[in-house]
């Protein structure tokens, strides 16, 4: 295989060419994959044919896949797979129909957040169902120097149901967490500027979805700081729009971008289904 990569976005996104995720990839291509990974954030690979399994391994190229928390929602057959499904047949979801539709960063809010996440588009309207990614790392190093010094120190504190529970009330389409569910997502609490474990790069972390307040703050003025980064971070400049073509698989990595679904706009009966994995990592700092 020979593969080339095109950068997409001002900062980030590039797709990666001459790779076919169907079949075992060379040690080159293996290198090529990972070297635009640590550079460019978010990977597109278009065009491919995956069956469940090839989703699976793919993932694993970039580390241990870990099962979603909401058990109810994974694939009939593979459990590393969520299905994102707005598509209700016979009366029954195929899958959870509003995931990721606000900004966050995959699995923040355990103590060990998600490493990299994989979506591969098995069915996307034509128009419309577009994910949104974010530069955390343009944006901090936009961030005025006074600002970098406020939050150098900072620690957040992230929670699972603190965007759930805002779901289910607001959309109606989601269930509440169960008991289990909930004792499984105590807070996790992390660095507000997280340092990249492989290229050392520092990146904003925190997002709307998922940070509650920062550590030894008051409320108003966590609440405040939170709104200032959050402006700061969603200025279209750090903005990447990902229009979906049937077939394309595309991989991010949680330390380094935000993500958004935009599912919730399409018009009522227009199909999408993506298969969406869980790729582990370490506690960051
Ligand atoms: C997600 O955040 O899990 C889903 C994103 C999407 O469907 O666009």
């Amino acid at each position: 295989m020979s593969v080339s990569v095109r950068r997409l976005g001002e900062t980030f996104v590039a797709e990666v060419m001459g790779v076919d995720l169907s079949k075992q990839l060379d040690d080159a291509a293996l290198d090529a994959l990972h070297d635009a990974y640590q550079r460019e954030h978010v990977l597109a690979v278009r065009g491919q044919d995956l069956t469940p399994e090839q989703v699976i391994a793919t993932s694993r190229l970039f580390g241990p896949v870990e099962p979603h928390l909401l058990e109810q929602y994974h694939h009939d057959d593979h459990k590393e797979i969520l299905m994102v499904s707005n598509v209700v047949e016979g009366g029954e979801a195929k899958g959870l129909a509003d995931a990721g539709s606000y900004w966050h960063s995959d699995v923040s809010y355990k103590a060990k957040p998600s490493r990299a996440s994989m979506l591969y588009a098995v069915e996307v309207p034509e128009e419309g169902g577009d994910t949104l990614f974010c530069d955390m790392v343009a944006a901090y190093d936009a961030l005025p120097e006074e600002t970098k010094r406020r939050i150098a120190d900072l620690k957040a504190v992230h929670n699972y149901a603190y965007r759930t529970n805002q779901q289910v009330a607001n959309v109606g389409v989601r269930q509440k967490l169960s008991e289990e569910q909930l004792a499984a997502v105590p807070d996790a609490i992390h660095p507000v500027v997280r340092t990249h474990p492989e290229t050392g790069v520092k990146a904003i972390f925190i997002n709307p979805g998922f940070t509650v307040r920062f550590v030894d703050m008051p409320e108003d003025e966590s609440e405040a700081l939170k709104q200032e980064l959050f402006d700061h971070c969603l200025q279209d400049r750090f903005i990447y729009r990902y229009k979906w073509r049937p077939g394309d698989a595309l991989i991010w990595d949680n330390a380094t971008v935000m993500h958004k679904a935009t599912v919730l706009e399409l018009p009522p009966g227009t199909r999408r289904t993506m298969h969406r994995t869980v790729i582990s990592g370490d506690v960051p700092f």
